[in-house]
């Protein structure tokens, strides 16, 4: 299937404060230099808040992360869960149209969406609320049909009693996740037969639809007040994001069980060094800088995000430290290296890491490389 950006994009942008922090935290799970990583956290943090990709926080992320928009581009339009068009404002429904769920009504589900909402996939309904589409297998085969909506799965579905849950979405209702049927899990439809006792104690709803009605988020745009930022690996010392008591002050404690979950897994902080103060830094830096220009020649600076694994952040940072030009860079001794590795502040060790000086030897002749043909 081909998966390209909306032709209508908004102008700009931005996260939520919270979400930013949110962001930045998860940004810090990773080694120095590694931040890409955290391309699918964030990507899906901003899908979360305004319900779809827009090309502009795509961009976004790339430069959060220090990575050229293609890269991130690729990501989004390569996941499926990453919606690259506008969904309806309150919910975007995904049916399951897989085996199990097929057999058991899918195409049902799909026509009653059809019409309540609207006649073709991805299509927005008349009063702009609701959207939907055909998904491949959820895996929760056992309680087919069913269908995904926001974050999460209503089970055990017929065309009555999926039809009386988008009314009540339309309305401004969430009804109850999980199963619909009265199931409580994925039991034999006769009722159980085994651990009669245990399900006589139980309490009412599964573990997933219990906590999904506490907290209450299923088709909540995520602004990041709900929930504190988790972040037990960030050692003790470094910068602290915002805590939970600066954020969601308002919103409503996690189910005890997460909370508690979430303590006994949480590693235990270590102790670290301090980092040194900024002129002990630069006292302690090995190599020597390369001569730096004060600005670009003929005021024209060469784009130096030809070079792979070097984004727009880094890019801006080479500029600040006086490189401008491939030329500059090729010229770089194995000292000079050692010191624009060491100054790379947030990227230490990327000159080596990508060989940036081959890199720019060849860009300095007008040549291109694999990674700047490609990026063009
Ligand atoms: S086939 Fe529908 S959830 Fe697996």
């Amino acid at each position: 299937m081909l998966r390209r950006l909306h032709q209508e994009q908004p102008e700009g942008f931005a996260f939520t404060p919270e979400n930013k922090a949110w962001a930045e935290a998860q940004m810090t799970k990773y080694p120095e230099g590694r931040q890409a990583s955290a391309i699918i956290p964030l990507l899906w943090r901003a899908q979360e808040q305004e319900g779809w990709l827009s090309r502009p926080a795509i961009e976004h992320v790339a430069e959060m992360l220090d990575l050229a928009y293609i890269r991130a581009l690729e990501v989004a339009t390569f996941y499926f869960m990453f919606q690259l068009q506008p969904v309806g404002s309150v919910a975007h429904i995904q049916v399951c149209g897989t085996t199990s769920c097929m057999i058991c009504g899918a195409e049902d589900l799909i026509a009653v969406c059809k019409d309540k909402i609207a006649t073709k996939a991805h299509q927005i309904s008349e009063d702009g609320k609701l959207s939907w589409e055909e998904v491949e297998c959820l895996g929760a085969c056992a309680n087919a049909p069913m269908a995904q909506i926001g974050k999460d799965y209503y089970e055990d579905l017929t065309t009555a009693r999926f039809g009386e849950i988008i009314d009540a979405l339309r309305a401004g209702e969430v009804p109850t996740p999980g199963p619909q049927n009265g199931r409580y899990a994925a039991e034999p439809f006769g009722g159980v037969t085994s651990l009669a006792d245990y399900v006589e104690g139980r309490a009412a709803g599964n573990a997933s639809a219990a906590l999904a009605a506490d907290l209450g988020d299923t088709v909540k745009r995520i602004d990041g007040t709900e929930t504190p930022i988790l972040a037990p690996w960030r050692p003790a010392t470094m910068e602290p994001g915002p805590s939970a008591s600066d954020v969601g002050k308002d919103a409503p404690e996690p189910a005890s069980k997460t909370t508690d979950a979430a303590k006994a897994n949480a590693p235990k902080k270590k102790e670290v060094t301090p980092k040194p103060p900024e002129e002990t830094l630069e006292a302690a830096t090995s190599g020597t800088k390369p001569a730096a220009l004060d600005g670009p020649r003929d005021g024209s600076a060469d784009d130096l995000k030809k070079i792979k694994g070097v984004g727009p952040k880094l890019e801006k940072l080479l500029n600040t430290l006086g490189f401008f030009h491939f030329d500059q860079i090729a010229a770089w001794s194995e000292g000079e290296v050692a010191w624009v590795d060491e100054n790379l502040e947030g990227f230490r060790g990327r000159v080596s890491r990508d060989d940036w000086v081959s890199q720019a030897t060849i860009l300095a002749t007008g040549e291109e490389t694999e990674f700047s043909q490609r990026a063009k």
